[in-house]
């Protein structure tokens, strides 16, 4: 099914398949904290029946249609408080394979939703277990919409649907896994940085007036970037706010 890729160091060395399962993500948490699993093992199925999106949310993705899989990692020389740079990795990631591969104009809505287009054709699902002030384990799910053509929501893209042409998810799953371990690894090498540099050039409505909304209340402002700890910045006429991802919405 999805062959090892040969051009990885560690990422996806150990690909472990299973055709069906309820989530990735839970079954890479169970082995993360199992001795023994390398760092860099990926669990990828072909069907998620109970896919689990950020906020609680499902994330549901026809079955042998897309790609569905989650890295286990190990990132103990990051403090607590730069987690946030694992979003910006895995964000940058898609990005990459999505603009630089097959020429998409990308964004990435803060936090990590991947936008072709203002369509979402990839979520990102970050689950971090911590040791005191570091990193222990880190899940790192990804849901990349490949050949599906029908979509509940208007809002939704595939691969498929953005180029008009079919894809190998096997290919797909093994340049991801490639571009992964390149930024990972420059991450490891101090480069988180210029990481958030380039994350924030990236992102959806970085620089644009646009309408959100906080506590109910709809206001003005223009996305600034992100602050160290992930927060999204917004300057309004009157006052720059920091939030917290439940704390406002995109609205138009
Ligand atoms: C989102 O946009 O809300 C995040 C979606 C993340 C979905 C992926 S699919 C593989 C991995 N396993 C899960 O249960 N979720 C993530």
């Amino acid at each position: 099914m999805y062959k090892i890729p040969a051009k990885t160091l560690f990422v996806g060395k150990n690909l472990v398949f299973t055709p069906e399962c309820h989530s990735t993500n839970s079954l890479a948490l169970e082995l993360s904290h199992k001795a023994g699993t390398p760092e860099g093992s990926v669990v990828v199925t072909d069907h998620q029946t109970a896919g689990r999106g950020q906020m609680g949310n499902t994330w549901n993705a026809e079955p042998n249609k897309n790609l569905t899989f989650s890295i286990i990692l190990y990132p103990s020389f990051l403090p607590a408080s730069d987690q946030f740079l694992l979003n910006v990795v895995s964000s940058l990631t898609l990005k990459n394979l999505l603009s630089n591969v097959h020429g998409l104009p990308v964004k990435i809505k803060w936090p990590n939703d991947i936008m072709v287009d203002d369509k979402k054709i990839a979520g990102i699902l970050i689950e971090n277990t911590l040791a005191g002030n570091l990193l222990k384990a880190s899940v790192i799910g990804i849901g990349l919409n490949i050949n599906q053509k029908e979509f509940p929501f208007p809002t939704a893209t595939s691969l498929l649907k953005s180029t008009d042409r079919s894809f190998d998810k096997d290919e797909q799953l093994r340049l991801l896994l490639e571009e992964f371990e390149t930024i990972y690894v420059m991450l490891r090498a101090g480069k988180g940085e210029k990481l958030r540099d380039d994350y924030i050039r990236s992102l959806y409505w970085i620089n644009e007036n646009h309408t959100f909304q906080s506590n109910s209340t709809p206001f003005e402002g223009v996305i600034d970037g992100v602050d160290d700890a992930g927060r999204l910045l917004v300057s309004t006429q009157s006052k720059k706010y920091a939030f917290n991802t439940k704390e406002v919405r995109y609205i138009h």
